[in-house]
């Protein structure tokens, strides 16, 4: 009984063999209730042909003609058996051997084997279910890689800050290192380093789990805007990179959260002063456009090649890791400014004509329709 319970195969032979008994029995029955008077119908013709048979002769036919239906009942349900034995091995072979394969597969990415597949061939269920089997394996693959990924990317950002910090308090022991504020000074810039770093993966982990708090308000986008732009003035004044805008007064509400649109805007007007060289100029421009609202920011910069374009939105991704160094950016800035444009319903995206001829990021957000608040 346990072997039936644990064992398709069984169970696909037991189901046969009940069919077959069914089968059997109700020949069996119909042949017994139906039999006198089939035989006395048809008897009956051969009567007028033959002359009267009597009573005797009649009982004495229809028990052969019992024998006679018992004993083909017999051999075919024998045949019948036999047939279900070969097609069950057959079927269970086809349905078992694939269901078996996915119960090892699975075990063993369950191990940590994450790049084992299972074969599929044909079109029906079974296939269906071994390519949605394999599809999850692949996401499962990919998301390990990431994670390995990412636990690599995050102890190399730490080890930089952490090692220049040791190296100075070793100088410090040591005396090869004054005592001066500028040392001091230079282990600040790494501890803030450091609580950057920190700071900007708690926000992109809750980033890339949809977490990020946001705190929704029609809002006109010139404000967000506007308050970046403010903000970086200076900055911009300091590096003698000309910041021109252009962001009309009347543009349509949008639904956003002023702090965090405001965190985007600084991001990429912040990268655009970074990777644009003294004396050359970055624009700003927001337009209306029927359902939705672009935010422009296009610099004269350093540019992008198509394969940095698809890359640039991944997370601690840099284009030159050895500039990043100095100027500080960890490459989670853009991560996080395009999971916070896409919780708006929005998107964001970037395009440049190559190396050396500007980037041009644009921001795209829907408009409040009427009537929606
Ligand atoms: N306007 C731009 N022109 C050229 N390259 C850019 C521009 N903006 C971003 N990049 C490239 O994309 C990378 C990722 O940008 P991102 O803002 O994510 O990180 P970051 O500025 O390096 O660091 P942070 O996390 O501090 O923002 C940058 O390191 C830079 O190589
Ligand atoms: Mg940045």
């Amino acid at each position: 009984m346990k072997k039936i319970r644990q064992h398709l195969g069984w169970k696909l032979f037991l189901s046969y063999l009940i069919v077959i008994l069914i089968g059997v029995f109700s020949l069996a029955v119909t042949a017994e209730w139906h039999a006198p008077s089939a035989l006395s119908r048809h008897m009956s013709s051969m009567q007028t042909m033959m002359g009267d048979i009597d009573s005797g002769m009649m009982q004495d036919l229809l028990g052969d003609f019992r024998t006679a239906i018992n004993e083909v009942l017999l051999v075919s349900a024998g045949l019948a058996m036999l047939t279900a034995v070969i097609v069950s091995t057959f079927v269970t072979r086809r349905i078992v051997r694939p269901i078996q394969e996915m119960t090892t597969v699975s075990q063993r990415i369950a191990n940590g084997h994450y790049d084992e597949r299972v074969a599929v061939s044909g079109e029906d269920e079974l296939a269906a279910l071994g390519i949605s089997f394999n599809r999850m394996a692949h996401q499962l693959e990919q998301t390990e890689e990431r994670r390995r990924q990412l636990i690599g990317d995050v102890a190399h950002e730490l080890r930089t800050p952490l090692s220049s910090i040791k190296s100075v308090m070793e100088g410090l022991q040591d005396g090869v290192l004054p005592a001066e504020p500028e040392t001091f000074a230079s282990v600040e810039r790494e501890v803030n380093r450091l609580q950057r770093i920190v700071r900007d993966l708690e926000e992109l982990s809750r980033a890339e789990a949809g977490e990020l708090p946001m705190e929704m308000r029609p809002v006109n986008p010139a404000d967000f805007v506007q308050t970046a732009v403010d903000r970086l003035r200076l900055q911009y004044e300091d590096k003698n990179v000309r910041l021109t805008e252009d962001i009309p007064p009347d543009l349509p509400l949008v639904e956003a959260d002023t702090a965090r649109m405001t965190q985007v805007m600084l991001n990429l007007l912040g990268n655009a002063l970074q990777y644009t060289p003294s004396g050359e100029q970055v624009s700003v421009l927001a337009r209306a456009d029927g359902q939705q609202i672009s935010i422009v920011v296009q610099d004269t910069g350093i540019g992008l090649t198509a394969e940095q374009q698809r890359h640039i939105f991944e997370r601690f991704y840099r284009v030159d890791k050895s500039r990043a160094r100095t100027g500080g950016g960890s490459g989670i800035g853009l991560t996080i400014s395009k999971h916070i444009v896409e919780a708006h319903n929005g998107r964001l995206i970037v395009s440049s004509p190559g190396p050396n001829q500007g980037s041009t990021f644009t921001v795209i957000l829907p408009v409040i329709q009427d009537g929606a608040i």
